[in-house]
C-alpha cells in the first residue's frame, strides 16, 4: 500500500503525518517518545474503504512538525487541540480515532473536548488512570536521565519495556525501528512529553460516558499497561470488545502487526 507524507497549516501551525488507503477516516496516535512511523505496519494494511491518518504529535517526527510550546508547559490537551486543528484542515468531521498508549491519553483528551468528533475510539495498550506518585518519580528520573544522556539514553531505559524480550532478543527489526523513532526526536520535544504525562488527568470517570464503539487492544506481555488494566478499563466502557494482542510487549501493533491490524480491521467491519 502507499504511503503518504504529507503536512499542512492549521490554525495552531503546520502538522505533518503519515497517510494510506481512502475513504472513512481512522486517527491513529503514537505512543511516547516515538513518531507516526509506529503505525507504518497498520498504514501498509488498510482495508478497503478506509483512509488511515497518523499525525506526529507536536514536536515529534518530521521537521514540519509544530515545535513544542516553551519547554515544559505542554500538555495532552494541546496535542489534542492540535489533532481537533488538523482535521479541520483536512475537513475530516468526524473520525474513528485511536492512540497506543500516550496516544491513548491524547484520545481521552479529545474526546473530553469533542466527543462528536468520534464516529469510534481505538484504545491499544493504554490506561484510563493518571500518574501514581512512584510513576510520577520515575518520570523526573527520566528528565535527568534524559538531561546527561539525550534520546539514547531514554531509548536504553525505555526499549525492555516498549518491547516484549522475545521481540528485543529475536525481532531485531522491531527493536531498531523504535530505537530509530526515539533517537529522531529531539530531547525537547521529550522532554515536553515527559511533563504532559505526568500533569495528564484521571480518565477513568469519562470511560462511563463514551459513547462510541470501542476496541480495547492490549498486548499479553504488555508490562507498561497490562492485560488486567485493559480488562477493567474495557468492562467501565459500555460499548466495547477487548483484544488481547498473544505473544506482544506493550507496542503490541508493531510487534504482531498482523494480529494488530486483523483486530482493527474486524472491528472496524463490525461496528463502522
Ligand atoms: C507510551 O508508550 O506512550 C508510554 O509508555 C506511556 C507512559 O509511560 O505512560
Amino acid at each position: 500500500m502507499n504511503i503518504t507524507q504529507q503536512s499542512i497549516p492549521t490554525a495552531r501551525g503546520p502538522m505533518a503525518w503519515l497517510e494510506a488507503g481512502a475513504g472513512w477516516p481512522l486517527i491513529l496516535l503514537h505512543a511516547f517518545p516515538l513518531t507516526a512511523d509506529m503505525w507504518r505496519p497498520q498504514l501498509e494494511q488498510v482495508p478497503q474503504g478506509w483512509r488511515f491518518i497518523a499525525p506526529d504529535l507536536r514536536g515529534f517526527g518530521r521537521a514540519q512538525s509544530l515545535p513544542p510550546k516553551g519547554g515544559s508547559q505542554i500538555t495532552m490537551d494541546d496535542y489534542a487541540q492540535d489533532v481537533c486543528a488538523l482535521m479541520d484542515g483536512l475537513k475530516i468531521g468526524e473520525a474513528v480515532i485511536g492512540g497506543l498508549s500516550m496516544g491513548g491519553y491524547v484520545a481521552f483528551a479529545l474526546h473530553r473536548q469533542s466527543p462528536s468528533r468520534f464516529t469510534g475510539l481505538v484504545l491499544a495498550d493504554t490506561r484510563s488512570q493518571a500518574d501514581t506518585p512512584l510513576g510520577r518519580d520515575g518520570r523526573a528520573r527520566m528528565r535527568e536521565v534524559l538531561a546527561t544522556g539525550g534520546p539514547s539514553a531514554v531509548a536504553d531505559q525505555m526499549l525492555p519495556k516498549l518491547l516484549s524480550e522475545a521481540a528485543r532478543r529475536d525481532g531485531a527489526e522491531a527493536a531498531h525501528l523504535t530505537r530509530a523513532m526515539i533517537e529522531s526526536n529531539t530531547p525537547e520535544a521529550i522532554d515536553a512529553a515527559i511533563f504532559a504525562l505526568m500533569e495528564r488527568p484521571d480518565s477513568t470517570p469519562d470511560l462511563a460516558g463514551i459513547s462510541c464503539a470501542t476496541l480495547v487492544v492490549v498486548g499479553e506481555l504488555d508490562e507498561i499497561t497490562p492485560v488486567a488494566e485493559a480488562q477493567e478499563m474495557q468492562r467501565a466502557l459500555p460499548r466495547s470488545t477487548l483484544t488481547v494482542i498473544p505473544g506482544a510487549g506493550h507496542l503490541s501493533n508493531l510487534e504482531q502487526p498482523a494480529s494488530f491490524s486483523r483486530a482493527l480491521g474486524d472491528f472496524l467491519l463490525a461496528h463502522l
